[in-house]
């Protein structure tokens, strides 16, 4: 359930920043994104935002089709980004997206039926040094094998910290 009045009073909060428009905006998405628990923008809040900020509506949604950190429909609670980008796929990257989709079951753009896994695709993270790389919410993993991945994904399953 989402709480409208509390994604109002981070909008509030947001605007005291002096932001330009296309970064105020990011910036309170991101906000309210850390505060709804299925990693989404729904359509309320988008239109809330859009009041708020006095950004057009058809801007929120450019903004949140365009950036891949953003979506418009529900997506687990840790989304899985797999960097695809070269440096990562001539280290065995194609191995640990195997290992990854054997261990959730499920396919990229889709998330797992507990709603604790999304997994996306990414273009290269920064990391190549340390390829093949995966980010998992905030939070970078490199140097990995299939072993190492479907370590961390039980680690996260198990309800440990990682
Ligand atoms: S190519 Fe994968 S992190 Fe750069």
């Amino acid at each position: 359930m989402i709480d409208l009045k509390e994604i109002k009073e981070i909008v509030q909060e947001t605007k005291k920043e002096a932001l330009e428009e296309q970064d105020i905006l990011i910036y309170t998405l991101h906000k309210i994104l850390d505060k709804i628990e299925n990693n989404y923008i729904p359509d309320e809040v988008a239109k809330i935002v859009s009041e708020e900020l006095k950004i057009p509506l058809s801007k929120v949604y450019e903004v949140l089709t365009f950036y891949t950190m953003f979506s418009t429909k529900p997506r687990g609670k840790y989304i899985i980004r797999v960097c695809t980008s070269l440096p990562c796929h001539v280290v065995n990257g194609r191995e640990i997206i195997q290992a990854i989709k054997e261990e959730l079951k499920i396919d990229f753009g889709q998330t797992t039926n507990d709603g604790l896994f999304t997994l996306e695709e990414s273009s290269c993270l920064g990391l190549c040094g340390v390829s093949p790389v995966i980010m998992i919410n905030q939070d970078y993993f490199g140097d990995l094998t299939p072993e190492k991945v479907k370590e961390i994904l039980r680690k996260i399953k198990g309800g440990e910290k990682i």
